[in-house]
């Protein structure tokens, strides 16, 4: 996927605050092996591991364009490498901490994903994931409906993007089944207050609209764009918008 680190970075602050609160839950121990799985950029990875003295933290991303700029973020105690999350499972190397912020969402089936990255934490471990609840964000589902509506849908080829995301009990029911000796696991809402539905069609094609787009040429790109942003402003049609960003926090130990 052609991510767009300038574009990403747009809603800085807004895109933070859950990582934020994924590090409050960071059990803070000396010498630890940490990787974040989608490390995008390397920012917030280089945040983890200022908080975590004496660790060392590997930050790995497919995509050469978000860590384009990640050297800067790199020292001593942070490494990055381009690699998938799915080539990164292969490997027998387990961690103390592995960490994921808003990255796998864009892995699929997360009842076979969750065990597999589960099976890379050493005894004492923890996980900490956050993740868009992208089957309640009415942005997802109103791109789910343009797929299934005419002429995107035959252009698609009947394809739309299906989230993997589970609801927040199948993931406790995972750690649980997997060993957790403890766990954390809420939703919450972050609250988007954007200027009008504009800034929420930027929002999105930072993320979830990048998908959809691949799959288009020529005018049907512009016009599922047209129309994405005709259906938000629809939907949102003041100003400022207010958006209930739904988002999963995921932490355990094992
Ligand atoms: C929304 S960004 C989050 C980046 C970073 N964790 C942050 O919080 O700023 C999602 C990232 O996941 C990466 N990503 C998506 N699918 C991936 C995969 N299968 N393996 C590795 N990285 C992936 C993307 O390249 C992108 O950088």
């Amino acid at each position: 996927m052609a991510w767009n680190p300038e574009v990403y970075n747009k809603f800085k602050s807004e895109r933070f605050a859950p990582f934020y609160d994924l590090l409050a839950l960071v059990h803070v121990k000396p010498g630890m092996e940490v990787i974040d799985l989608g490390c995008g950029t390397g920012e917030l990875t280089r945040k983890l591991a200022d908080t975590l003295p004496g660790s060392n933290v590997l930050g790995i991303d497919s995509s050469q364009e978000m860590l384009n700029d990640s050297k800067a973020f790199e020292n001593e105690q942070v490494k990055f490498e381009c690699r998938s999350i799915e080539e990164q499972l292969k490997s027998d190397k387990k961690w103390d901490l592995v960490f994921s912020n808003a990255a796998i969402q864009w892995v699929g089936n997360h009842e076979v994903l969750l065990p597999e990255i589960i099976s890379k934490i050493r005894k004492n471990g923890q996980l900490l994931i956050q993740i868009p609840d992208q089957q309640q964000n009415i942005s997802n589902k109103i791109l789910n409906e343009m797929a299934d509506e005419e002429p995107f849908k035959v252009i698609l080829k009947d394809w739309k993007r299906t989230s993997p995301v589970l609801d927040i009990d199948s993931y406790a029911q995972i750690f649980f089944e997997n060993g957790s000796k403890s766990m954390t696991v809420y939703e919450k809402i972050y609250p988007l207050i954007l200027e009008d539905s504009n800034a929420l069609f930027d929002w999105v094609s930072g993320t979830a609209l990048i998908p959809y787009l691949e799959k288009l040429e020529g005018d049907y790109k512009q016009n599922f764009s047209d129309q994405y942003r005709i259906l938000l402003k629809n939907k949102f049609p003041g100003s400022p918008v207010f958006y209930s960003f739904k988002r999963i926090i995921l932490e355990a130990t094992f």
